[in-house]
């Protein structure tokens, strides 16, 4: 599979350091660019939600009358979560007729605190420059004094200003845009994707990008820029992954795109497989409960002619040799949050299927430890997004080290998806909600396929065996379509639970990532504390916690480990907690131990994970939404978690 491979740079990344996660969207050519601006906003929001703001570039006569910003129209807005709709009041107003550039950003707040002075765009000293930014400048105190003593008045307590005053003196010494931004780039030190308008140019854009991701777009009449493709995807198909380094100059139908020292560079074009309607609502309540719906299509869409229920797999997409991977004897998979749980049940079917060793690490902890990556080692890494930094930079750290290195990820083109060597697509469609959940379980069900695709190549199983657990695999999204099919059965005894303090989720085995899994999801939605836990480790110190305020949640199908699970659940009832079994439908055994059950249909217990993961996604869902809570954007946290 051909992919522009960006070269590693091996540059150093201080612990502490921060890579923001906002949205930027521009247009240029557009006869209404401050609609446009604000719809990307309304889907870029997701990736911060701090402040938002715009700026429209007038004409020169059309500046006249416009206050304080000259030819640049400006407006910005702080209301957490609600700046977008604050600055709907502007649309249709006609308050700068004839503007047809505009920019847009949505923030989540890093340097400077998330105030109106602090939101993007941020201006220079003449008000004629706008930048907007993602990403941190590393730099920015040795540039601000230097600008400061140079004359220029700094307004906010961003890293993102000292660009717009960078540009503005060269723009005052006669460069156009792109000569100014190819001039001043490389002063610049940090990761950033940055977008800039001037007054003096009305109908150009210029957008340059440093590891933060880019994309640009076109159609025959309008020049398009974002942080993320799914701004766009309404628009155009033409879209493009500006480059590490690259400088485009976006004019109405025309993208140029040139490297640092001028000279004119083939942006990467982008496959676009997503349709605009798969980023909306579609009459659910909110994206979560609509991308819990769609997990059994998701699921089915990830496997399609990948794996059959004869056992046969086919990979070729992976763009590894089949001799290089047979190869292979250790896996090293590194991940964050929900996809780390998602590699601690690929874990097991490594292992048990595929015979390799394989461990399974957080990925901000394993760049920092001096990893040992011996001949043979193949680094997985698993991410959603393809984005998160601490993933992203333990992937290159893999690479530097001399692992072969795959990524798995949902987002077509992603930045890790140039790092590596290989990489495997779950096919989920967008997700918006921040809470992971039809990517999670995508993940689990293709890491499956993956170490059936080993098993065979290795011939670590017989032909049989291999049919066998095939089929198990093959009808995962049916079993995930029961237990969604059950998603207000499993809402309603959340609400039960809706003023629990603290719960643990305890599981054993293949049940142990699912329990780690629902206590996350649990926490980050309903702000309540939950702990995931081994059940058999509770005896070795927690259990002094539980007392009859406590609530255990155990994930407790019917497998292997049942007996051995169904006496810890004895030893948490005897202390008089309140025991909520995640059972199989028609489990008596199970059902009489507990106070509030979960029933799932019977799944095996080999591929049982992507189905009891879901009615504990539900029970997060139900919890939060009993609580007031918003679902989609839970506090403090957002979908692209690109900070370290
Ligand atoms: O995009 P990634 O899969 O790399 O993201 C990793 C985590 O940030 C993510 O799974 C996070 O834990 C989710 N909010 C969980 O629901």
């Amino acid at each position: 599979m051909p992919r522009a491979q960006v070269p590693v740079t091996g540059r150093s990344w201080a612990p502490g350091s921060l890579w923001p996660m906002c949205g930027i969207i521009g247009v240029t050519g557009s006869d209404d660019p401050l609609r446009f601006v604000l719809d990307g906003l309304a889907l870029l929001e997701y990736r911060g939600y701090d402040s938002a703001g715009v700026v429209l570039v007038a004409t020169a006569g059309e500046a006249e009358g416009l206050s304080g910003t000259g030819a640049l129209w400006r407006r910005r807005s702080a209301v957490r979560g609600e700046s977008i709709p604050a600055l709907e009041r502007f649309a249709g107003t006609d308050l700068v007729p004839g503007a047809r550039t505009g920019i847009g950003h949505t923030r989540w707040a890093t340097h400077g605190a998330p105030t109106e002075g602090n939101a993007h765009p941020h201006l220079d000293c003449t008000g004629r420059v706008a930048v907007v930014h993602n990403g941190i400048i590393e730099n920015h105190r040795h540039l601000a004094a230097k600008l400061v003593a140079a004359g220029h008045v700094l307004r906010s307590e961003t890293d993102t200003e000292v660009v717009a005053h960078l540009v503005e003196a060269e723009v005052t010494a006669g460069a156009s845009l792109l000569e100014a931004v190819q001039r001043c780039v490389s002063e610049i030190r940090g990761d950033f994707g940055l977008v800039l308008a001037s007054a003096d140019e009305p109908e150009v854009l210029v957008a340059t990008r440093q590891t933060s991701p880019l994309i640009v777009g076109r159609t025959s009449s309008l020049g398009l820029v974002a942080s993320d493709i799914s701004a766009l995807l309404e628009t155009t198909r033409e879209l493009y992954a500006l480059g590490d380094g690259e400088i485009a100059e976006l004019r109405p139908g025309v993208i140029r795109v040139v490297d640092r020292a001028g000279t004119r560079v083939e942006p990467t074009r982008l496959r676009v497989g997503w349709g605009v309607r798969a980023a909306q609502r579609e009459g659910f309540e909110d994206f979560m409960s609509k991308e819990i719906h769609e997990q059994p299509r998701a699921l089915t869409d990830t496997i399609l002619g990948r794996i059959h229920a004869d056992g046969t797999t086919e990979l070729e997409e992976l763009g590894i040799k089949e001799i290089e991977l047979a190869a292979i004897s250790r896996v090293i998979v590194i991940a964050c949050g929900s996809s780390y749980h998602a590699g601690l049940t690929g874990r097991v079917a490594i292992e048990a299927w595929a015979k390799l060793a394989c461990t399974v690490e957080i990925a901000s902890e394993f760049r920092y430890r001096n990893p040992i990556i011996e001949p043979g080692t193949l680094v997985l890494a698993i991410s959603q997004s393809g984005e998160t930094v601490d993933t992203f930079h333990a992937l290159r750290e893999a690479k530097r080290r001399g692992a072969l290195t795959v990524v798995l990820t949902n987002v077509v083109d992603s930045l890790m998806t140039r790092e590596a060597d290989g990489v495997l697509y779950t096919r989920a469609g967008p997700e918006i909600g921040v809470a992971s959940t039809k990517c999670h379980t995508a993940q689990i069900l293709l890491l499956q396929v993956f170490a059936l695709h080993l098993a065979s190549l290795r011939r670590s199983l017989s032909t049989d065996e291999i049919a066998e657990l095939a089929a198990l695999v093959v009808a995962v999204p049916a079993r995930v379509g029961d237990v969604v099919a059950r998603f207000d059965e499993y809402r309603h005894t959340a609400e039960q639970l809706a003023f629990v303090d603290d719960v643990f989720f305890l599981g054993r085995g293949g049940g142990y990532a699912v329990a780690l899994e629902g206590a996350l999801k649990l926490k980050e939605l309903a702000y309540v504390r939950a702990e995931g836990y081994p059940a058999g480790e509770m005896k070795h110190g927690p259990i002094s916690l539980i007392d009859r305020d406590a609530v255990v949640v155990v994930v407790a199908n019917r497998g292997s480990l049942s007996a051995k699970l169904l006496a810890n659940v004895e030893e948490v009832r005897a202390r008089g907690a309140t025991v909520v079994a995640l059972c199989d439908t028609d489990d008596p055994e199970v059902a009489g131990l507990a106070d509030i059950v979960l029933e799932v249909p019977h799944t095996d217990e080999t591929v049982a994970a992507a189905v009891l993961v879901v009615p504990l996604q539900v029970l997060a869902y139900g919890v939060a939404r009993a609580r007031g809570n918003d679902v989609d954007r839970p506090r403090n946290l957002a979908k692209v978690v690109t900070v370290e």
